[in-house]
């Protein structure tokens, strides 16, 4: 395996699948002149194309945040969450294994059980959902694969660019008197434009497995209060999902600087929206 661990931030030569996703258009952002693959453009199942891109573009850095992410989809469509997040990912490292790209990947909090009141990059996983078991087979066939990975366990995303909690809160704060939201389950919120720009940095970074998340930890209905006013707190009991969630699923970074808290990261992105929705 090709190692290249000098790159010059700025002028490295970077492939990005999943490009049109949440993570993935604020990593355009940051990566402007990369290769950006959206869904459109190719399905990370195909295993031959998703190496002949790689190839192709020639890569320094391939990063992958494509997904299959509809966590409660994920019990009802079970081969389709293991091909997207489990087979798919060893495919791209075998891209980059033979290129001699690096390669960064996202993974999540919910390949651990819940049980522990925060995670080491270190500690035992566990997933209690398909969507966590499809996820931590995709950084197995990772690390079978290549050498150089830098695989970013991330949790509680919100953006401009996708469905997530905080526009669901607004959404429905609107729609009813009351939302219920539960307040036992506890993990931390991540804006995704600030996981993309830390991601720059992770490039620098040893090959490895990163917890990146925004500080500061807190249950949803904590997170909802932050957002909205009309919001109650209820168990987890009184709203079953379809997939079983962990009660912590609480990211402890030990690895690299930490990201500023989800509150201040909120409030940018609160704002952000805001002058969309104005302009
Ligand atoms: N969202 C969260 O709360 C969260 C938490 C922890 C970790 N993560 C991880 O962070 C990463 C980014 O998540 P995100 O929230 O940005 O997800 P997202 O908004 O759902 O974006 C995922 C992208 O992948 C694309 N995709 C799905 N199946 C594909 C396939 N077979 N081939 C090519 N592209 C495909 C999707 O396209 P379509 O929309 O057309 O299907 C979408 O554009 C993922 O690895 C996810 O597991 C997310």
């Amino acid at each position: 395996m090709v190692y290249r661990k000098s790159l010059v931030v700025g002028k490295i030569k970077t492939l990005i699948f999943g490009a049109g996703g949440m993570l993935g258009t604020e990593l355009c952002r940051v990566f402007p002149d990369a290769v950006k693959l959206k869904h459109i453009d190719i399905d990370i199942r195909d295993k031959e194309a998703v190496i002949e891109s790689i190839s192709r573009a020639g890569p320094d850095v391939v990063i992958n945040a494509a997904a299959y992410t509809a966590v409660d989809a994920c019990e009802d469509n079970q081969e389709l969450a293991f091909e997207v997040n489990g087979k798919a990912p060893g495919y791209i490292a075998q891209g980059c294994s033979i290129t001699g790209a690096k390669l960064i990947h996202y993974s999540t909090d919910y390949i651990f059980d819940g049980s522990k009141k925060q995670y080491l990059e270190t500690d035992a996983s566990g997933p209690i959902n398909v969507y966590g078991h499809s996820k931590l087979m995709g950084e197995k066939n990772i690390i079978e694969k290549t050498d150089d990975f830098r695989i970013i366990r991330t949790s509680w995303l919100f953006g401009l660019h996708g469905k997530n909690f905080v526009d669901t809160m607004i959404k429905l704060s609107g729609q009813v008197d009351t939302v219920n939201v539960v307040n036992d389950q506890f993990g931390k919120p991540t804006y995704a434009a600030d996981l993309a720009r830390k991601t720059e940095e992770i490039i620098g970074h040893p090959p490895g497995i990163y917890h990146i998340t925004n500080e500061g930890v807190c249950s949803w209905y904590e997170f909802a209060s932050a957002i909205i006013t009309n919001v109650k707190p209820c168990s987890s009991n009184e709203f079953p999902r379809k997939a079983r969630r962990p009660k912590y699923s609480v990211l402890a970074n030990t690895k690299t600087t930490p990201m500023r808290h989800w509150k201040d990261a909120l409030a940018d992105y609160l704002n952000k929206r805001k002058t969309l929705e104005v302009t």
